[in-house]
């Protein structure tokens, strides 16, 4: 089968190697002509955990190729899938599809022969209707079908998630659309992926509903985390009892810094937009937004009290900038929001992070420095603050750290350290609900 990515990012990519790894012949496509070009030159222009290895093994097999000319490569596919950006719109919340419908006015006019375009892009429901309409505008005689089929990858397990999903969300209008994806995710039939086919308003509200449920036992245990703090309750023993219930689940009850990433914060604003525009309330994800910002807010607090009440002049060396380990993605990260905070009352930040940085300079505050090891992070530093469970800050030599900062406290934002441990290594330690 001949695919097309339309947008190369870190859905597209991960999407297109994994399609070329099943066996089909996939081009990917972007408008960014640096990361076009890098493609091509063999480096891989974000950090994704084997991502390197699984583009160079398909592009040798001949199955993965990048390209600029949407011409070529949209006349020979089967299928075409739209894996653009839908940030949040400038002022109001709502998903912008400009970058969506853009696309599928461009790839009308290159559709040759039957071709099924599909909409991998999380997007409110009824934009598949409104792709199939610009479409068809644009091209009357094309011979096509529009399908939804919603990603779930996760930034830093992407390509585990996306060979071994939970399962494959099929929206369709048509058997011969529905025979082609089939076709095209066989090879996840061996391990029994569940493939849920469903109409075309399903399967786009299911990306959502999906992230905002997520979302919503976040701030859930976050909320109980605050509780917890005031009553001498263990938000973690709280969240293991919680979830060894098989109703509950036990993932997703982590209590921290609050949720960020290049999905949950937009897509919840945008389930309440898409809800708000069909007169249907959503209290819940409201308050799920709602307690997500306050928890960032309370992580200044955090801090300052740990501080001894003010942060003017104190060094903070800050272990983790991006939103979760194992990725360079600083989009929503909740460092965005404590970072500035702590830098426009004086706090003087040195922080490091193994992927983040190279973005974290162009969105952070020019004041903040950044250090290439933890060491030289932490060394003079009056606390330190770890705000990303990278896996190298799990594991530090706490006597060594201790020894070179000027000062004791420790604020856990990801609760990774036990507090007995860090007392006994003479912290002033502080972590989250517990
Ligand atoms: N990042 C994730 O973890 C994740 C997971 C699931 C779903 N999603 C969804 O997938 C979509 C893409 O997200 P992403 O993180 O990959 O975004 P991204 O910003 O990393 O990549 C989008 C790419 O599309 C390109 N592009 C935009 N318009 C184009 C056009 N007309 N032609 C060709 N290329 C074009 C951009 O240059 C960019 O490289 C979003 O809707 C997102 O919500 C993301």
């Amino acid at each position: 089968m001949n695919v097309v990515m339309i947008g190369s990012g870190y859905v597209g990519l991960v999407s297109g190697a994994c399609f070329a790894e099943f066996g089909a012949n996939v081009i990917c496509v972007d408008k960014d002509e640096s990361k076009i070009n890098a493609l091509l030159n063999g480096v891989i222009p974000i950090y994704e955990p084997g991502l390197d290895d699984l583009v160079k093994r398909n592009i040798n097999a001949g199955r993965l190729n990048f390209s600029l000319q949407l011409e070529a490569a949209v006349s020979q596919a089967d299928l075409v899938f739209i894996a653009v950006g839908t940030p949040t719109r400038r002022g109001d919340g709502h998903a912008d599809l400009k970058y969506v419908y853009a696309a599928a006015e461009e790839i009308a006019a290159y559709l040759n022969g039957y071709t099924v375009i599909v909409d991998k892009s999380t997007v409110p429901v009824g934009t598949a209707r409104e792709v199939r309409r610009i479409v068809r505008k644009a091209n009357p005689d094309a011979d096509f079908d529009v399908a939804s089929n919603p990603e779930f990858l996760r930034e830093g397990s992407a390509i585990g998630d996306f060979m071994r999903p939970d399962r494959v969300v099929l929206g369709v209008e048509s058997d011969r659309a529905e025979t082609m994806l089939r076709e095209l995710y066989r090879p996840l039939n061996l391990i029994e992926a569940p493939i849920h086919v469903t109409n075309l308003e399903s399967a786009e509200i299911i990306k959502y509903a999906s992230n905002a449920f997520l979302a919503t036992k976040i701030s859930f245990i976050n909320e109980m985390s605050q509780l917890c703090e005031k009553v001498g309750a263990d938000v973690h023993s709280v969240a293991k009892g919680m979830g060894l219930d098989g109703r509950i689940g036990k993932k997703f009850l982590h209590a921290g810094p609050g949720y960020g990433g290049s999905c949950f914060p937009k897509d919840t604003l945008a389930l309440i937009r898409i809800a708000q525009e069909h007169g249907v309330s959503s209290r819940i994800v409201e308050a799920v937004v709602e307690v997500n910002a306050s928890q960032k807010a309370k992580m200044v607090s955090k801090i300052r009290q740990a501080l001894g009440g003010s942060e003017a002049d104190k060094t903070i060396a800050v272990l983790g900038l991006t939103f979760k380990p194992e990725t360079d993605d600083m989009r929503d990260s909740p460092s965005l929001a404590i970072l500035p905070a702590l830098a426009d009352k004086g706090a003087i930040i040195k922080a490091h992070d193994p992927e983040g940085v190279e973005e974290a300079r162009h969105i952070l505050p020019e004041s903040i420095q950044y250090m290439d090891s933890i060491e030289e992070a932490v060394k003079d530093s009056d606390a330190i603050v770890l705000m990303t469970e990278w896996n190298q800050y799990r594991g530090m030599n706490l006597d060594k750290i201790k020894n070179m900062m000027k000062g004791k406290v420790f604020v856990d934002l990801r609760n990774v350290y036990e507090k007995d441990l860090m007392q006994a290594h003479g912290f002033e330690y502080t972590c989250v609900g517990r």
